[in-house]
């Protein structure tokens, strides 16, 4: 059963889908391991040990990790692979991430003006887009070490968002983090698929906010997956919006976590009730469909 690396895991989405991966151990024979990296040290080891008394069959971890830092981030990756999942790697959920926090710095009025405009805030691509490539190198790094004649030699789940494929005026640094996560889980499937590596994105619409009355005597799994919070946005910022369910993010991750060769390089747009593949813009003439073309063959650019 797979050892698994999800960062940004002790809230919203990543909580879901830790959940869904410790879940799917319930019905094997042997464990899943489940490692949770996330920025939150304070309540993170609580969230962890509680999970791992849920799921019994599943062995789940809690490491303090910012992915924004690189060496933080290898140094956990690291570790891991030494000790916890004894030299084998199979799943890495790069999920951490945060919104533009309020009012975009990028359009924002200066005050004084004397020294002209400031830098803008870029933490949001610091976390979104550096921490999500550095988590894709290190995934990759220690799949390809696995026997090269294995056929399945990892997986990897980006989370994007539906700001990766539609203009977000409110937050253009988030949407540019986004569309850089969606552009590099694109080029990089053409790269690792001769390796029997795959990559993919999910892209959700506003997703996971708290049922207002479950019942717990009737919770399904599903149900379970589907109560999870998440905390990127304050609650009044979700007022009045139609909220996609935890549940069909769910199916996203069981659709990439289960499928074969040919999932590779698919954006899973998640919106209500349903999981939307988005191809690719077709080329704009043959040309340029013929350079790109071209730029492959080379191997390098
Ligand atoms: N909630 C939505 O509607 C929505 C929609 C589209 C995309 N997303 C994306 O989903 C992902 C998860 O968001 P969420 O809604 O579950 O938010 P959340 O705030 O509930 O969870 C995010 C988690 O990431 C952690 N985190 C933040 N910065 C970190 C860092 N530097 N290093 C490690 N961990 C860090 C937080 O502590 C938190 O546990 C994000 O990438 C977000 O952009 C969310």
């Amino acid at each position: 059963m797979p050892n698994v690396i999800i960062t940004g895991a002790t809230s919203g989405i990543g909580l879901a889908i830790t959940r869904y991966f410790a879940s799917e151990s319930s019905s094997s024979t042997q464990n899943n391991k489940i490692a949770m990296l996330d920025i939150n040290a304070t309540t993170g080891p609580g969230i962890a040990s509680s999970l791992a008394a849920e799921y019994p069959n599943a062995v789940i971890v809690f490491r303090k990790c910012d992915v924004s830092s690189w060496e933080e981030q290898a140094a956990v990756f690291r570790e891991l692979y030494e000790n916890e999942f004894e030299g084998k790697l199979d799943i890495v959920v790069a999920n951490a991430g945060v919104s533009e926090r309020g009012y975009t710095t990028l359009v924002e009025h200066e005050k004084g003006g004397a020294d002209g405009p400031r830098k803008p805030d870029l933490s949001v691509l610091d976390i979104n887009l550096s921490g999500v490539i550095f988590s894709v190198k290190l995934a990759i790094y220690y799949m390809d070490l696995k026997p090269a004649e294995e056929k399945e030699r990892g997986l990897v789940i980006c989370t994007a968002s539906n700001a990766g494929l539609y203009a977000l005026p409110t937050a253009p640094l988030y949407a540019a983090s986004k569309f850089g996560v969606v552009g590099l889980v694109r080029s990089t499937a053409l790269l690792v698929e001769d390796k029997g590596i795959r990559i993919n994105a999910l892209a959700p619409a506003v997703l996971g906010m708290l049922p207002l009355s479950p019942s717990p005597n009737i919770l399904t799994r599903a149900d379970i997956i589907g109560i999870t919070e998440t905390n990127i946005a304050p609650k009044e910022l979700y007022q009045g919006m139609i909220i996609t369910p935890m549940e069909t993010l769910i199916k996203a991750v069981d659709g990439f976590a289960k499928g074969g060769r040919e999932v590779n390089g698919q954006i899973a747009e998640v919106h209500g009730e349903n999981v939307t593949v988005r191809e690719a813009h077709g080329f704009v003439d043959g040309d340029t469909e013929r350079n790109l073309g071209r730029f492959r063959g080379l191997g390098w650019a």
